[in-house]
């Protein structure tokens, strides 16, 4: 199959709702990352978004909605929680967590009484969307277990071929994924971490929590499906780097150095005052700078070009920049972390 890229003009949207309408799948850009679409309300639709991405078909799609009308057509209910969240969140990177209106297919929900709603901010894919009429049903546009794309040439990497149309909209602006919150529980949930942090979350929502199998304890399972698998990982192993040396140069060369002596090619994700301090130790190609130091709205946004691009490289070991565990760098510790399986090294004081 021949995929088209076209950028966003009326023409490229309408092919895109009737192609959508027609049972087809369209990859469009969010303020997220880019999302592979089909009609929710249409099976065998759905069933060629997990034959396209190699999905297991127990991880549900996501429902993405253009106005508040479209959220009735894919939730029974929007409880008070879920009307505050609404109302203070969408459209944005949030998705919600509720009981599935009877119309949506339970494949396209694993088989879960609850859907995900989401409206996305992003004029793009609203504008799709209500050209198709219907709540379209969208994961990210990878292939399951690559890192998520965020432009229109991530996209047609994994999709290339197998898809009619990828609407390029440029890069997307958050670079993670969305904040999952289950509004069916009594104390809000968050699934997923992402640029709808906790601390606004609990300001519009009073308490919420994290679901306990987002950390990194194996007893609990977590309960967005999605979560157990590996994610967002680049070919070569990476190793995350957290702890009060972590912003140092200094100790960033002896690390580096020490890993090389084992004579592998170690690439590193890392602010941009490292990477210049690694200048000497590491060839230019092995290195990949995702923003100031502290800037966690650059890193986020530049995390998965990154590990994408370790995958164009020599790189047979990554090194990747943690941040503090708050806020967004929840997020970008959450996908770090997935990435690594766990491998963490903490820089204290000495090694
Ligand atoms: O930002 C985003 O959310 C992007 C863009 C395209 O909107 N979409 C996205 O979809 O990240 P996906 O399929 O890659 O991730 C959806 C996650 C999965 O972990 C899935 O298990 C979880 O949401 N999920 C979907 N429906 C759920 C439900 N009813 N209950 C719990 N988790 C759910
Ligand atoms: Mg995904």
């Amino acid at each position: 199959m021949q995929t088209k890229i076209l950028g966003a003009t009326d023409s490229a949207i309408a092919d895109a709702g009737e192609l959508l309408k027609r049972g087809e799948l369209v990859a469009f850009p969010t303020e997220t990352v880019y999302g592979l679409g089909a009609n929710a309300f249409d099976a065998a639709a759905c069933a060629k978004i997990y034959r396209v991405k190699g999905r297991p078909s127990d991880n549900p799609l996501i429902l993405h909605i253009a106005n508040r009308a479209m959220a009735d057509m894919a939730a029974a209910e929007i409880n008070e929680t879920a009307a505050k969240l609404i109302a203070a969140f969408c459209p944005g990177p949030l998705t919600l967590v509720l009981p599935k209106a009877r119309a949506v297919p339970s494949a396209v929900t694993g088989g879960l009484p609850t859907v995900g709603v989401r409206w996305p901010a992003n004029e793009i894919a609203c504008r799709m969307i209500l050209a198709a009429g219907v709540p379209i049903a969208a994961p990210s546009a990878n292939l399951s277990g690559r890192p998520s794309p965020t432009t229109a040439a991530m996209t047609a990497e994994d999709l290339a071929g197998k898809i009619p149309l990828i609407l390029d909209g440029g890069a997307t602006v958050v670079g993670l994924e969305s904040t999952i919150v289950d509004c069916t529980t009594k104390m809000a949930t968050i699934l997923r971490p992402g640029a709808i942090t906790a601390e606004m979350l609990a300001k519009v929502a009073g308490d919420v929590c994290y679901d306990p199998g987002l950390g990194q304890d194996d007893d609990f399972a977590p309960k967005a499906p999605g979560m157990k698998y590996r994610h967002y990982a680049p070919k070569a192993p990476l190793t995350v780097v957290v702890g009060g040396q972590s912003g140092s140069g200094e100790f960033w060369r002896r690390l580096v150095q020490k890993l090389q002596a084992t004579g592998q090619y170690i690439g590193v994700l890392a602010d941009s005052t490292i990477i210049a301090a690694l200048r000497q130790t590491v060839s230019e190609k092995l290195l990949f700078a995702y923003g100031e130091p502290g800037d966690l709205t650059s890193m986020a946004a530049k995390l998965y070009e990154g590990l994408r691009y370790f995958d164009t490289t020599a790189a047979d070991f990554l090194l990747a920049q943690g941040t503090a565990n708050a806020g967004l760098g929840a997020a970008i510790m959450n996908r770090l972390l997935k990435a690594s399986g766990g491998r963490v090294i903490t820089a204290g004081g000495d090694m």
